[in-house]
């Protein structure tokens, strides 16, 4: 069987794999970090994202192997050893950017690397473009395109924080 090496979440790993195994049941069911999730595995949802190389993926569509020698970050590697929280996930908070959960950890994975690609900010349609990609049945998207915006602003340094008055 190939063996894959690969770094997650700042932890180096070995693991045997199949051919066929795809990068979300590596991180599932093999690394047990179950935060990201499998809505349609036909690459469509966006519930699967993870970032590899610095880049968002659809982990349902990357084949373990492709991993290999990579780094990956996934939604349980985003807060600080302290438990602070990363400013997009206190805003997806603050903004009521969620009700059922089910798309958020690959709703923020994708929105950390929209807001990354886009040092100079980001409009609202530019915002719901980047989202086509991942699919939420619950909220209308109004308040996570909200959230979206409000991080930006903190991790590129125009505020200092989430604003505690969500608007
Ligand atoms: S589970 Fe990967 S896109 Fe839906
Ligand atoms: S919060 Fe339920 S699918 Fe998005």
């Amino acid at each position: 069987m190939p063996t894959v090496s690969l770094t997650v979440n700042g932890k180096a790993h070995t693991v045997e794999v199949e051919g066929r195994t795809l990068l979300v049941e590596l991180l599932r069911e093999q690394l047990r970090l179950t935060g990201t999730h499998v809505g349609c595995d036909t690459s469509q949802c966006g519930a699967c994202v993870v970032h590899l190389n610095g880049d968002s993926v659809k982990s349902c569509t990357t084949l373990a192997v492709q991993a290999d020698g990579g780094v990956v970050t996934t939604i349980e590697g985003l807060a600080a050893a302290d438990g602070t929280l990363h400013p997009m996930q206190e805003a997806f908070r603050e903004y009521h950017a969620l009700q059922c959960g089910f798309c958020t950890p690959g709703m923020v994975m994708s929105a950390i690397d929209l807001v990354q690609k886009h040092p100079d900010g980001l409009t609202e349609e530019e915002i719901r473009e980047g989202l086509e990609g991942n699919l939420c049945r619950c909220t209308g998207y109004h308040n996570i395109v909200k959230a979206i915006a409000a991080a930006a602003e903190v991790m590129h340094g125009k505020r200092s924080e989430i604003a505690r008055a969500a608007e």
